[in-house]
């Protein structure tokens, strides 16, 4: 990246000029540019713009840390005392239902939880969109009383508020309908300046790498974890970091009310095995974080322990409880809003699954109105799918592949919908695929940075 010395007053247009020409924007450029965008003089015309310079142009070391210190210190901060206090974040997948089932472990498992969660971006799933199918559940709890949750019950699961990383807020929505999504500074600074602003004292960091995940490649999704793991250093935080896989659904439901069934499903210990596991070691980790365990083995024997003697999903139902949620829910699925309307894809030929456009499955989602075209775009959380069937699996002709759910008006889109399914985005072959890729392909498991 060049590198230009420059001395004029400071102006939205040159900033972006700058970064679009390929030049290092300083510390106080940046700090000025985000300052503005908290504050409205900088417009989100402008704020797209830069978006789209950082993407194409890139942002070094230091302006990523510059950038994740300006938009962390856009708002409020937070602190908890305690070695235990350990959040998780995902990068964002497809069908990605895991923080409903590793928050309620970890605190079965003694760790306090104190989770800030996202809505939805791009083709990926907001697990706050998600717990919002849940009638009454808030997830806007001001800090203050956030902070008092987690001191009281030791787990609360809020969106992001006003108060945290503004900033972020607001770019954020931005980059979600300004195609500027999958920047590996950009995700570095959205998401530590929301998990440092919320006080835990460790992260476990979930980078999923694939065809459904921002990280496309194995080594993007190394330097992101890098990038992730070097703003932890700074900040004195333990992190853990996993890159995990992310080309095909996890679990079986894509969209929200179904991943919230098939979350309680899990916690019921009677869900998909992929979701399960990958949900246990992650909740394993944070409890090793928290130094509960000695070793993240034998975090993961305590989290498999308390998903199966049924505190988990005890936890999880408190949290439903304690938040304002309908608890019922985790006993009777129909107060969860469906879409009234199911269709059955079948299969048109026999053989074995070689793929699954993880991708397109969450667009799919958005297309039917589970995800949001545009920052105001409201969320049905009706809308969705069940895969039935994952990668390397045999499959008869006529064989149910995917139901999808969907609303009265939209038959025609299923339609359309399920012709790309068969066509695209479900590949079967006669012979068996050779080699299945792994559910995690890394672990980095030295929690001191
Ligand atoms: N999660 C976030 O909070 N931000 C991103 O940019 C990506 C995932």
């Amino acid at each position: 990246m060049k590198n230009l010395e420059t001395n004029y007053k400071f102006s939205a247009y040159d900033i972006i000029a700058k970064k679009r020409d390929g030049y290092k924007l300083s510390d106080a450029e940046i700090k000025w540019f985000i300052a503005g965008v908290t504050d409205k003089s900088v417009s989100d015309y402008q704020m797209s713009a830069l978006l789209m310079a950082i993407y194409l142009k890139g942002f070094d070391k230091s302006e990523t840390a510059s950038l994740t210190d300006a938009m962390l210190f856009s708002g409020s901060t937070i602190n908890f005392e305690g070695v235990d206090v350990i959040d998780k974040h995902s990068t964002g997948g497809v069908g990605d239902k895991a923080s409903f089932i590793l928050a309620p472990i970890a605190h079965a498992a003694g760790v306090k939880v104190p989770m800030m969660a996202g809505r939805g971006l791009g083709h990926t799933g907001g697990t706050i969109d998600k717990v919002e199918s849940i009638k009454g559940f808030k997830t806007s709890l001001t800090l203050k009383e956030f902070k008092e949750a987690v001191d009281k019950n030791r787990m609360a699961l809020i969106g992001q508020t006003g108060e945290i990383a503004p900033a972020d807020k607001k770019i954020y929505a931005l980059r979600d309908v300004t195609a500027t999504v999958d920047s590996i500074p950009l995700i570095t600074a959205s998401i530590m300046s929301k998990k440092l602003a919320e006080g835990a004292n460790g992260i476990v960091m979930d980078i999923k790498t694939g065809s459904g995940a921002f990280m496309k490649t194995r080594a993007n999704a190394r330097a992101l974890g890098k990038s992730l793991r070097d703003t932890a250093t700074r900040f004195d935080k333990k992190m853990l970091t996993m890159i995990t896989d992310m080309n095909q659904p996890l679990g079986e439901a894509v969209g929200n009310s179904l991943e919230i069934i098939e979350s309680i499903e899990v916690l019921k210990n009677r869900g998909p095995k992929d979701i399960t596991d990958i949900s246990v070691e992650l909740a394993g980790a944070m409890i090793y974080l928290a130094e509960i365990t000695k070793t993240y083995k034998a975090g993961v024997k305590k989290a498999k322990e308390v998903l199966k003697n049924g505190k988990a999903l005890e936890s999880f139902r408190d949290l439903i409880r304690l938040q304002g949620g309908d608890e019922l829910v985790v006993d009777d699925y129909s107060r969860l809003p469906l879409a009234k309307n199911t269709k059955e894809i079948l299969s048109t030929n026999a053989g074995y699954i070689t793929s699954i456009a993880c991708q397109e499955f969450g667009e799919h989602v958005v297309t039917l109105g589970g995800g949001r075209k545009k920052t105001e775009d409201l969320i049905d959380f009706g809308v969705g799918f069940i895969v039935h069937k994952c990668v390397g699996q045999k499959v008869k002709k006529g064989e149910k592949l995917v139901t999808v759910y969907f609303n009265d008006n939209q038959r025609k889109l299923v339609e359309e919908i399920e012709e790309e399914i068969l066509k695209q985005n479900i590949k079967i072959k006669a012979t068996k695929p050779k080699v299945l890729k792994p559910l995690i392909y890394d672990i980095d498991e030295n929690p001191l940075c």
